[in-house]
């Protein structure tokens, strides 16, 4: 299975973040994952719609936008509009998930779900054949720099061997903890989308970091 790899810009340095964008762009990632997190769904707040209007100026990047938000229902289709190709909401907020992937559906963008530590995969599996990628958290949404949840890599295996016997072309997405190691985990056991935040844009070598991540030698 092809691997993409999304650097999370969470981990940037804000005062450069046109230049920390290039750099991953010329470092070959295949996106750009933008957390934006409100404060209440998860305890911090990072960036919203102006910030990603305006690093849409910069890149031509697909932009992977993560919801941390209570109330995803309510900016799909602004954040749409400031320029995410794919939203993924968490299934744990206040909206009801069916509206949320119909309205993103509606925006023309790809649709994805992100689930908790704590919630168990049952609570989404019906869902799976309306979207285009579950994101299998493997730390506690909120904050950057965290270690991975080993015991997440269960969820990821069961889901992945739920799509491929159900025939659901599903991309998986783990978040949280990912490097060189971790990384190759999750991907063995079923993950194909890594989002990375401390390890690329802590690294001295971004090319070299990335093709770690995707298993490559350079
Ligand atoms: C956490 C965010 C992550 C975070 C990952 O709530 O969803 O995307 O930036 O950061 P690292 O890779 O440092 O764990
Ligand atoms: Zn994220």
């Amino acid at each position: 299975m092809e691997i993409s790899v999304s650097p999370s810009i969470l981990a940037a340095d804000f005062t450069n973040l046109g230049r920390e964008i290039a750099r991953m762009e010329q470092a070959g990632a295949d996106m750009l994952h933008i957390d934006v997190m409100d404060g209440v769904f998860v305890p911090n707040i990072s960036f919203g719609l102006p910030v990603v209007k305006s690093i849409r100026k910069a890149t031509g990047l697909f932009f992977d936008v993560h919801l941390m938000i209570c109330d995803p229902l309510a900016y799909v289709e602004r954040f749409a509009a400031a320029g995410a190709d794919g939203i993924t909401f968490h299934l744990e907020s206040r909206s009801c998930p069916e509206k949320v992937v119909e309205a993103i559906r509606a925006s023309g963008k790809k649709a994805g779900i992100s689930i908790r530590p704590s919630t168990p995969i049952s609570k989404v599996l019906p869902l799976l054949p309306q979207i285009d990628m579950l994101l299998v958290m493997t730390v506690e949404p909120g904050f950057g720099g965290q270690g991975f949840m080993k015991e997440m890599l269960e969820k990821i295996r069961a889901v992945r061997e739920y799509a491929l016997e159900s025939g659901i072309p599903l991309d998986i997405q783990v978040d949280g903890g990912i490097n060189g190691e971790t990384a190759r985990l999750a991907v063995e056991a079923g993950a194909n989308v890594l989002v990375a935040g401390s390890y690329l844009f802590r690294s001295e070598d971004a090319g070299e970091a990335i093709a770690s991540l995707k298993g490559q030698q350079t």
